[in-house]
């Protein structure tokens, strides 16, 4: 069989990677703690057998991202391969700071490693997702996930499942456009010349260790709080940097406004921003409803989505 295709869900990060270790080999300067989102998804068809790599996305040729899946295909079934069709679909917008590289590269390797036979354990999988985008690493586990740095590399493991803590997100669509600035290239810049770059970084073990104490009481006020604090750390960097980076917009403000309203009004949502003006809402299931509707109704939105916590990424069969 040299055909095979794979779903995965994108990741919210709580505490966040942002930062690299190693540029060339793409590890994370720290860990992070996720949630793996359930309702939406990318899912990859990876076809081996064709004179040269090929990637349709949504039905268009997407030649810019070609480069980065080669390399991962090159990652999973070796330098030595055939050529592969590559076709994606999702059903949310990509490249707007929704973790569309953390499903897509997700669903790439187990895809890949499937229809070339390669037998990938998930650990392995996980680190060759995450050489193609640090964040993918996550989107191969279930529900709470952290990344840890050890001296091999990444060790990801799942430190709740998403029946275990069923929390709900809502995201807050504020635009659909692309980002100006990459992630990848905002993080080397910071690195270069954010002055909190630094503290950000030695600061993080903290924040983890209390994401990690929260998620095991099943604290959701101790979350939000870490959570929204991390959140807010990591734009300051950016800001921080020459030139700036930027990601917020008015809507952005406004929903994040929207989230102090609702919690003002006893309910149990925190915010997160990841890379990009879109706002993610987490919530305790009792608040979802209301959440939704306020952020709904907050100026500058251009439709919201809701989901459970879900799974990892895993085979699928696509007609
Ligand atoms: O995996 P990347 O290179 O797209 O970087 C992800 C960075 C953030 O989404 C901002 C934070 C995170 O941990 O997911």
């Amino acid at each position: 069989m040299m055909q095979a295709s794979a779903q995965a869900q994108p990741n919210i990060a709580l505490v966040k990677y942002w930062g690299k270790r190693d540029v060339a080999a793409n590890l994370p300067a720290t860990g992070s703690i996720s949630i793996t989102l359930d309702s939406l998804w990318t899912r990859m068809s990876v076809n081996f057998g064709v004179a040269d790599d090929l990637l349709i996305v949504n039905g268009v040729p997407a030649d810019e991202m070609l480069p980065r899946v080669t390399r991962c295909l090159d990652s999973v079934a070796g330098k030595g391969r055939a050529g592969a069709r590559v076709t994606s679909a999702s059903n949310f917008p990509i490249a707007a700071g929704l973790a569309s590289s953390a499903s897509a590269f997700a669903a790439l390797v187990v895809a890949a490693s499937d229809a070339a036979g390669c037998g990938h354990e998930r650990a392995e999988l996980s680190r060759l997702a995450g050489r193609a985008s640090g964040s993918a690493a996550r989107s191969l586990f279930d529900g709470f996930v952290e990344l840890a740095i050890t001296s091999a590399g990444i060790d990801v493991t799942t430190l709740a499942g998403p029946a275990e803590w069923p929390l709900q997100v809502i995201v807050a669509v504020t635009e659909e456009a692309g980002k100006a600035v990459g992630s990848g290239d905002a993080m080397i810049r910071c690195a270069q010349t954010s002055p909190f770059y630094q503290s950000w970084v030695d600061r993080q073990d903290e924040d983890l260790a209390a994401a990690r104490a929260a998620i095991a009481r099943r604290d959701f006020a101790k979350l939000g709080a870490i959570a929204e604090h991390n959140c807010l750390k990591m734009h300051s960097v950016m800001w921080g940097a020459r030139p700036p980076i930027v990601y917020w917009t008015k809507a952005t403000l406004a929903c994040m406004e929207t989230v102090r309203g609702l919690q003002d009004a006893g309910h149990a949502v925190f915010f997160t921003i990841d890379a990009g003006p879109q706002v993610k809402v987490v919530c305790l299931p009792e608040s979802a409803e209301a959440a939704q509707a306020a952020l709904a109704s907050t100026e500058g939105v251009r439709k919201t989505m809701q989901s459970a916590l879900g799974i990892g990424a895993r085979k699928v069969t696509v007609d």
